[in-house]
């Protein structure tokens, strides 16, 4: 049988108390016979994406991407991989800022199985590479009180949709703040051991649908899908939507407490066919909405492109125009 291997991307202090919470999970997975890899994404030359109009990576893959940095390396790693683990210390309530460049420059809708499936199959570049694959995430926040790290896991998640990576299991670690604090937490330690267990077997057990499967600690959260309770709780419904999945839970109140009812809903973006409503969603916008007045809005457009009255343009950029002018 062909060794799994598992690739975790963390960022955060160089040694850590993120890096600590994923040298403990891959430790325990390394010892099931996994070959484990750990990234640092801070390390790595990695530019935000401009989304050049559906550019180049779309039809050619990651390496064809404008910025020509390690976001390739980093796509091959992933698609390389038997199993995801992605880590980060919570910034500001959200991870830190890395972990949403490195979601936009390796995935969104040009690593999407639901629309690869939809334009007749994995395009030439991912041909031979696995389609789905288990995850894990940890999310670690130096404050006391949890709420100062609502955004960690479900922004983490947020890399998870377009490879329909299958989360099994996900630690939301708080109150642990200074360098090398992780190691006062052996509950934490336990529970990232467990994590790269869990992980280490749906690696190994590719056989089995992990869609909605989790194998972490069960604590009656709010969302039976993601097992998150962030939702978007409008006045006037008598319904949330999960904040991670999209999915519609009803709320009623049992003896004065929040009580939720999750019935299957095809909105559900950890699904195939959530993703599917999606895209039909996005098509019906343009050929509704947008084309009718495409032709109209051309002038207009140009005008507002060419308006650059209040642009100021950065230092480096200014350089760079002088350097090549001095050519
Ligand atoms: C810029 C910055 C913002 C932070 N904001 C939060 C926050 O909103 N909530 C929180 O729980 N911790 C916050 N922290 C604390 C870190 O999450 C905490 O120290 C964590 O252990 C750092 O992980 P690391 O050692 O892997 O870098 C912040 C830290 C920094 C540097």
């Amino acid at each position: 049988m062909d060794t799994k291997r598992i690739v975790a991307f963390t960022c955060g202090r160089r040694g850590g108390n993120t890096e600590i919470y994923v040298k403990t999970a891959l430790k325990a997975a390394a010892r099931m016979g996994i070959a484990c890899e750990l990234i640092r994404l801070n390390e790595c030359d990695l530019g935000a994406c401009k989304d050049c109009l559906r550019g180049p990576c779309y039809a050619k893959g990651p390496g064809a991407c404008i910025l020509k940095d390690d976001g390739e390396w980093l796509a091959q790693k992933f698609l390389e991989s038997d199993g995801y683990l992605l880590a980060a210390p919570v910034w500001s309530l959200s991870p830190a800022g890395i972990v949403t460049v490195f979601r936009d420059r390796i995935f969104g809708p040009k690593m999407d199985l639901a629309a690869w499936e939809m334009n007749g199959g994995a395009p030439e570049w991912a041909h031979g590479r696995k389609l789905q694959r288990p995850g894990a995430l940890i999310s670690v926040g130096g404050a006391l009180t949890e709420h100062w790290t609502s955004l960690g896991l479900a922004t983490l998640y947020t890399t998870t949709f377009s490879a329909q990576t299958n989360v099994v299991d996900h630690l939301n670690i708080f109150q642990v703040a200074d360098q090398g604090e992780a190691l006062m937490r052996r509950d934490y330690m336990k529970k990232a051991e467990y994590l790269g267990q869990n992980l280490g077997h749906a690696v190994l057990n590719p056989q089995i649908d992990w869609t909605h499967r989790f194998l972490g600690e069960e604590k009656h959260e709010a969302c039976p899908g993601c097992h998150t309770s962030v939702v978007v709780a409008k006045p006037g419904r008598d319904f949330v939507e999960c904040v991670v999945c999209g999915r519609k839970g009803y709320v009623s109140l049992v003896d004065g407490k929040l009580a939720y009812r999750w019935p299957d809903d095809p909105q559900d973006r950890l699904t195939m066919m959530g993703k599917y409503d999606h895209m039909r969603e996005i098509a019906r916008h343009t050929e509704e909405r947008f084309k009718p007045h495409e032709a109209e809005i051309q002038e207009e457009l140009k005008a507002w492109r060419a308006l650059e009255d209040f642009t100021v343009e950065p230092p480096s950029k200014l350089a760079k125009r002088a350097a090549k002018k001095a050519d």
